[in-house]
């Protein structure tokens, strides 16, 4: 399916929140197909993210125009810095965000692929903490320690490559399998669903209709203490991304 259906799709059945990122040269798609399906702009949550070569002050208000312009809005729901670059240019990009925030033209700010070393230097220069940290997150890596620390700072997880990117046999984990057989879901549906129940936002991606439809009918079953307890022990700190504290970008 192309881009524009699929996303034509998931808008038919129900996704609102749409994850796009300069980078992926994906804003001026999600701008054509949603414009198709007619949605009012006010029901939708539409996030960007700028590119490391686009920090620091100056360049990431640039950045943020560019996107508004492709994606054909005049503000958006959530903006990230897309990594932790170093500290200088994140500190422009920072209060770049800050003052985006702070004059309506985004909704809310954050950062993605930040460690807790990384976020509590922004401590020393943020006048306005990080409401959200976009962060790879799924069964082999579930993140705890971050986890609880964005709990504590009453800042939003969201998890990327929630069910692992592709990458790995984690949808072929027995015990995912098993849990799946029990409550007549996928494999996929049984970890997008473990998210939810760590309260973590969840952006998982397909280009398959069926899977689009399947990615988002969650909501009809939870997993009991002792099924999060299972998957729990199937971690292994397996990481399929960059860590952000190896900031060779
Ligand atoms: N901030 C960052 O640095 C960062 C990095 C990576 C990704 N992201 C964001 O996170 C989003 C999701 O991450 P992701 O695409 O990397 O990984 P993902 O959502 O964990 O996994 C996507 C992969 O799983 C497959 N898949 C989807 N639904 C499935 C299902 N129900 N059963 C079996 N396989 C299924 C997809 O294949 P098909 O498409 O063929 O169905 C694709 O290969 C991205 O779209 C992007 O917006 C952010």
């Amino acid at each position: 399916m192309n881009p524009v259906s699929a996303i034509k799709h998931a808008a038919e059945v129900g996704y609102r929140h749409f994850d796009t990122a300069t980078v992926y040269k994906n804003e001026p798609i999600l701008a054509q197909a949603l414009k198709e399906t007619g949605l009012a702009r006010e029901d939708l949550f539409i996030t960007s993210k700028v590119w490391n070569d686009m920090q620091g002050y100056d360049k990431t208000k640039q950045a943020f125009e560019e996107t508004l312009q492709k994606l054909k809005t005049d503000y958006l729901d959530l903006y990230l810095i897309h990594w932790y670059m170093e500290d200088e240019s994140v500190k422009g990009s920072w209060q770049a965000l800050e003052e985006l925030y702070k004059t309506g033209k985004v909704k809310a700010i954050g950062v993605s692929n930040f460690s807790i070393n990384q976020l509590e230097k922004m401590k020393g220069y943020a006048e306005i903490m990080p409401m959200v940290v976009q962060v790879e997150t799924h069964p082999y890596f579930p993140q705890d320690e971050l986890r609880n620390y964005l709990v504590k700072e009453n800042i939003q997880h969201e998890s990327w490559g929630p069910i692992g990117q592709g990458r790995s046999d984690l949808l072929s984990e027995p015990i995912l399998v098993a849990l799946a057989e029990k409550y007549d879901k996928s494999p996929a549906q049984i970890v997008l669903r473990w998210h939810i129940e760590r309260g973590s936002v969840i952006i998982p991606k397909s280009v398959h209709p069926g899977r689009i439809t399947e990615n988002s009918a969650l909501f009809d079953f939870e997993l009991t203490a002792g099924d999060m307890q299972a998957i729990k022990e199937i971690n292994t700190e397996t990481r399929y991304g960059r860590d952000p504290e190896n900031t060779g970008y």
